[in-house]
């Protein structure tokens, strides 16, 4: 079985929605890892609740240095390149180029918008001022850009006239809880091959 870690910042509630269809048995991987890069993350909080390890790696030094911290963590619970799965799931540092080569095609990140549109930070807020009628959320690999590794999994909401941010992001957040899992476990049936920018779900 693989050995999973998720790296989060704050609520962490996709960290939950992926560990809850964990132990419901839904998901065959190992929940090895939660990270943190702020201390006093919610989502610390539902970790310890669940059961699962969690440690807190606070930002620090240069960004290759950081990331050889959050490496070293990885490694000794032994979520690997060759056995493990690192999910990002509100983890709000970028991962440098070396560790997203060492992890090629093993991280998943999930993100509030139907990539390619409204990369980035505040993307519920981008699609409401873009006047967008459809939104929603992608889980996609991640590679050594900013949300723009190949897309996993979709799922769109409609934007009403009436919706203000938090509104929007409340439904899209509800989509988030269902795909993230989903992607994951499809993950780790082995179910998915990338050629290219294309993800083939067998
Ligand atoms: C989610 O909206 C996710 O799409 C984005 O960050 C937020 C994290 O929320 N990447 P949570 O910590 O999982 O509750």
């Amino acid at each position: 079985m693989l050995n999973l870690g998720i790296l989060i910042s704050g609520r962490g509630s996709n960290m939950e929605a992926i560990l809850d269809a964990i132990k419901k048995d839904k998901i065959p991987i190992n929940p090895a890892l939660i990270i943190s890069d702020v201390s006093d993350a919610r989502g610390l909080h539902i970790a310890k609740r669940l059961g699962v390890p969690a440690e807190v790696i606070p930002s620090a030094g240069s960004r290759a240095e950081y990331d050889t911290m959050i490496l070293d963590a990885l490694r000794r619970y032994e979520v690997t390149p060759q056995n493990g799965l690192v999910c990002l799931a509100g983890f709000m540092r970028i991962l440098g180029s070396e560790f997203v080569a060492k992890y090629k095609n093993k991280i998943l990140n999930i993100h509030p918008s139907l990539l390619p549109a409204f990369p980035g930070l505040y993307s519920q807020k981008q699609a409401l001022e873009y006047g967008a009628k459809v939104s929603g959320c992608s889980v996609h690999i991640v590679d050594s850009g900013v949300d723009t590794g190949p897309v996993i999994m979709q799922a769109a909401v409609p934007v009403d006239v009436n919706d203000t941010v938090e509104s929007l992001s409340d439904k899209i957040l509800s989509k988030e809880h269902i795909i993230y899992p989903q992607a994951v476990e499809l993950f780790a049936r082995g179910k998915i091959r990338i050629t290219g920018r294309r993800v083939i779900i067998s």
